[in-house]
């Protein structure tokens, strides 16, 4: 393969989809979420999100970013109003649902009704999970952070609660996404099932690399 070299002015000269495309992908393969939200009417809706990151375990906090406010942004809006919100992995027999999800529905219009994916609630969450999902977590509202360098926003939110699968949890607690077919996506429009390689022991300055005897 021959390496191509670019710098600040290709990128400055490059027609904006383009540009779009290479820098979503840049960064390589990561998680697909639907986020579950409802408006203070109790209007449901369905976002389609690929920058759900771990923040921490203890409390379990998830960041989600978003895009600028300038337009309508319903995900967020719905977020700042009533608090809650569900992540909800996409799985290999939604990938054509969830990437509708993120068309530009307008507000009065479920995403729900619109690709045939189904709502449903748990005792203790407002917010709407998608039932075809076979991980899904219910949080609450923490804080946002505004970065100032794009104009996005970071918003942190609490994991209150978690349903998925026994089968895929391992006895350490590791959850086994390949096992529920949790899809990845590099880009704005190319899905994955990605494979497990292997699980390694966490490494010390002192110890070789060691694979996990327990999995
Ligand atoms: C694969 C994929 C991943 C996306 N990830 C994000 C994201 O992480 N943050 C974001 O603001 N928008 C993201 N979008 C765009 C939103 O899905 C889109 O703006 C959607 O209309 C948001 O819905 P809402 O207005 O109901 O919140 C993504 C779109 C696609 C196709």
């Amino acid at each position: 393969m021959a390496a191509r070299h670019f710098k600040q002015m290709d990128f400055e000269h490059w027609d904006r989809f383009y540009r779009a495309n290479f820098f979503n992908s840049l960064g390589g393969f990561k998680s697909l979420n639907l986020l579950g939200t409802r408006s203070a009417s109790g209007q449901e809706n369905l976002g389609l999100f690929f920058s759900v990151i771990h923040i921490g375990a203890h409390p379990p906090l998830v960041g989600v970013l978003f895009r600028p406010h300038t337009v309508p942004r319903h995900t967020l809006e719905n977020i700042y109003d009533t608090k809650e919100l569900t992540l909800n992995a996409v799985s290999r027999g939604m990938v054509r649902q969830a990437h509708q999800c993120a068309a530009k529905y307008e507000r009065g219009v479920s995403e729900f009704e619109a690709t045939g994916l189904t709502p449903w609630y748990s005792k203790a969450h407002k917010a709407p999970y998608v039932k075809q999902s076979l991980l899904k977590a219910g949080c609450t509202f923490v804080e946002k952070q505004h970065i100032q360098a794009n104009d996005t926003i970071l918003l942190i939110a609490k994991i209150r609660e978690v349903y998925l699968e026994e089968k895929a949890i391992a006895q350490d607690g590791f959850i086994h996404h390949e096992q529920l077919q949790t899809v990845s996506v590099n880009g704005l429009d190319a899905y994955y099932t990605p494979k497990l390689i292997e699980r390694l022991v966490y490494p010390r300055p002192d110890a070789p690399v060691k694979k996990r005897e327990d999995d």
